[in-house]
């Protein structure tokens, strides 16, 4: 045996995680359920360093040093239950069985348990940057034992992302699934991204009246900014790109219905269990999924909007200013209620997660990666029981300073019936964080009202229930 890892499951994701091993100087093992991938993968890319081509989960596990170290590629769900199945049997004890997919985490919970009684160590691995940081580096979230990392991490280190201060974007998440809760966090936040992009660019098309070129220059200024970000960058480069069939702007010859492949969705439900409000996250995967609802928009065309028109064009200008701290605050709540959820889990489950250390390793390699993120990276590093990002000064004090031109964008979104969802409920959560008195005390009032809920009051200890069908007097509760 002279493979120091294994990658089983050669689709793009896969094979490219396998040629970036092979390509740091790691003897890599490759197989595939079909043989055709694996040959082909040696044909093209045999030259880049040292594969040990499979044909059988036999000859594959016999490749493999020991402690063996397989990662499965393979798509989330049911196959990948069918490869461990596969797998666990020719496996020893102290082996390591990495699951590279996005998988559930609740699955990984599953697995990992499965797998610990039988002494393998099931490693719950997010991968971030899609098949180009598969190959160049990705930033990577690895779960299970801290034992297992010992074995894993220097081999996983090598060949992930480095960040610009040269640290590699990989570290030991926290025990059993946290690797994978964290990684579809990520992807949540990455949802949330992309909507508050999305309805910047919005305004700045039908509100500001910019077209795609123009708007594409006004994004690599802001990236040259504070919102400097991959996905930033990426947004310039798809407005700039023009239709070569029809010579329009890519973005209007696209149909206008965001997909999903459900991480993001997995963040809002698992975030509604665990009683955490993502309300940035929520509206991102809401408004791809009202996008894609063709009926009901087809139903509501004729539905009379304000009919503003767009602003002139020094007006356009300030606003398209206003829009990029619109942009900016937004994002700092939804970066919040992220990281509240990372937390809240790390304490459910008792996984022991460095916030900070999560900050880091999304600096290079992975879809959210940003210059901002070091930002959050030392706001945990010089409190790391920080109870939510907006308590950061240097968070406060920008998102503070931001705070008038994000209420003029969305009050200019409202006027000219542009929907900000995403805008909206950042700016409507910074607001209920920051109230004295909430409206809640209603509510309370109300459930107690028709269902003697019981309240608690602000001036005595206890629970109590007025008698709202009699004389109203006030009773103490249970
Ligand atoms: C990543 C991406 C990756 C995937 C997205 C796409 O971190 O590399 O997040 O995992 O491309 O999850 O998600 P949707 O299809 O749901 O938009």
């Amino acid at each position: 045996a002279t493979a120091q890892i294994g990658v089983t499951g050669l689709a793009v994701m896969g094979s490219n995680l396998a040629r970036n091993f092979a390509r740091h100087g790691h003897t890599v093992a490759v197989h595939n359920r079909t043989t055709a991938r694996t040959t082909a993968l040696i044909d093209e890319h045999g030259h880049e360093g040292t594969f040990v081509p499979a044909e059988t989960p036999e000859e594959f596990v016999a490749a493999l040093q020991k402690p063996r170290r397989l990662i499965i590629m393979v798509k989330a769900g049911d196959p990948t239950d069918a490869v461990i199945d596969e797998f666990a049997p020719l496996l020893d004890e102290g082996d390591m069985i990495i699951d590279g997919g996005n998988a559930h985490f609740l699955d990984t919970r599953r697995r990992e348990k499965k797998l610990r009684e039988l002494g393998i160590h099931f490693v719950g691995t997010g991968i971030s940057g899609g098949e180009e940081g598969a190959l160049n580096g990705p930033s990577i979230m690895p779960g299970g034992s801290a034992e297992s990392y010992k074995s894993l991490g220097p081999l996983l280190e090598s060949i992930a992302a480095k960040a610009p201060d040269g640290t590699p974007c990989c570290t030991h998440i926290g025990p059993d699934a946290a690797g994978h809760f964290v990684k579809m966090v990520h992807n949540g936040i990455e949802y949330a991204d992309m909507q508050l992009i999305a309805e910047a660019y919005n305004l700045l098309r039908t509100v500001a009246g910019y077209e795609p070129d123009r708007i594409a220059e006004i994004f690599r200024g802001w990236n040259t900014g504070r919102l400097d970000s991959y996905l930033i960058e990426i947004t310039a480069e798809v407005l700039a790109h023009t239709d070569a069939a029809t010579g329009k702007p890519f973005v209007d010859v696209v149909a206008d219905e965001a997909e999903q492949k459900g991480t993001g969705r997995w963040t809002v439900q698992t975030a509604l269990d665990l009683g955490v409000p993502v309300s940035g996250i929520a509206e991102a995967v809401f408004a791809r999924s009202v996008s894609g609802h063709t009926d009901l928009r087809r139903a509501a065309r004729s539905l009379p909007g304000p009919g503003a028109e767009p602003l002139s064009a020094d007006a356009a200008e300030a606003f398209a200013a206003q829009v990029e701290e619109a942009l900016y605050a937004s994002k700092v709540v939804s970066y919040a209620q992220g990281w509240n959820m990372i937390s809240a889990a790390s304490a459910e489950y008792g996984w022991d997660i460095d916030l900070g250390s999560t900050a880091a390793i999304w600096r290079g390699g992975c879809i959210i990666r940003a210059a901002f993120l070091d930002r959050i990276r030392t706001a945990f590093a010089a409190d790391p029981a920080l109870p939510t990002l907006l308590a950061d000064k240097e968070f406060a004090d920008e998102v503070g300073r931001a705070q008038d031109a994000w209420r003029a964008v969305v009050a200019t979104a409202v006027r000219h019936g542009v929907p900000t969802p995403g805008f909206s409920a950042a700016l409507a959560y910074y607001d209920a964080l920051r109230a004295e008195r909430l409206p809640a005390a209603l509510t309370q009032g109300q459930r107690d009202f028709f269902g003697a809920h019981t309240y608690r009051r602000t001036d005595r200890e206890g629970s109590f229930h007025t008698v709202w069908a009699g004389d109203r007097h006030e009773e103490a509760a249970g």
